[in-house]
């Protein structure tokens, strides 16, 4: 499981146990989604390319470092999304693409219902957002899209996993690197992470 990345950072692990606890209100949810977004995010992207610069300071030149890569968000409906605004803190200047995908709840199979990519890629890193990875059908269906559409560079950043669906996920796309906060043993016969935090979407959206 070498492309699996586990955020061990106390700030990470804290909010965590927050977004975990099923007292957590919405509003609140949605700001630790948030959080844990730009931590992940930070810890993602230590490969990204940078390009040398020279910028003026108050008391002369400085030779500077500025980010070459174009990044791509793609989060996944719904439960992405609240992972954008967290990145943005990171990369304002990254464009964002959607897929929607909703798990069939007897099946268990990911149904693609909505995509919003530009006809070929403009970017050179795709970041899939999605809190939740359960038995994986939906993130490897979100980066079987991406790579048909002639995506190269793809991450993918999620909050909880399951051992599972990181297994067949890894094995699918065993180059795209998992950036996670926590990787928990189980998953129900509902196909629900245990112990987990909950469907995510729910919780974000208030439904459910
Ligand atoms: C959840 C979650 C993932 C998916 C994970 O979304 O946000 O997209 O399920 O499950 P999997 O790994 O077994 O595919 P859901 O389909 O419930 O849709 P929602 O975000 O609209 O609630």
């Amino acid at each position: 499981m070498s492309q699996v990345h586990i955020s061990h950072h106390p700030l990470v692990q804290h909010k965590l146990a927050l977004l975990r606890d099923e007292r957590t209100d919405p509003k609140k949810f949605r700001e630790l989604v948030r959080e844990i977004s730009t931590m992940l995010v930070y810890e993602a992207t230590t490969d990204l390319v940078t390009e040398s610069a020279t910028v003026p300071t108050p008391l002369g030149r400085s030779a500077a470092q500025r980010l070459a890569d174009r990044i791509g968000l793609v989060p996944v409906l719904r439960a992405g999304l609240g992972m954008v605004e967290g990145v943005w803190q990171m990369l304002p200047g990254a464009e964002v693409w959607h897929i929607g995908l909703a798990r069939d709840e007897r099946t268990l199979q990911p149904v693609a219902y909505y995509s919003r990519l530009p006809i070929r890629p403009t970017v050179d890193v795709c970041l899939v957002l999605d809190p939740m990875l359960a038995t994986g059908g939906s993130a490897t269906a979100a980066v079987d899209t991406l790579k048909k559409w002639g995506a190269e560079r793809i991450k993918f950043i999620g909050i909880v996993a399951a051992r599972p669906g990181v297994e067949r996920f890894t094995a699918a796309h065993p180059d795209v690197p998992l950036h996670l906060a926590a990787v928990d043993e189980q998953l129900n016969e509902a196909g629900l992470i245990v112990p987990g935090l909950g469907d995510a979407g729910d919780r974000m959206f208030g439904t459910g």
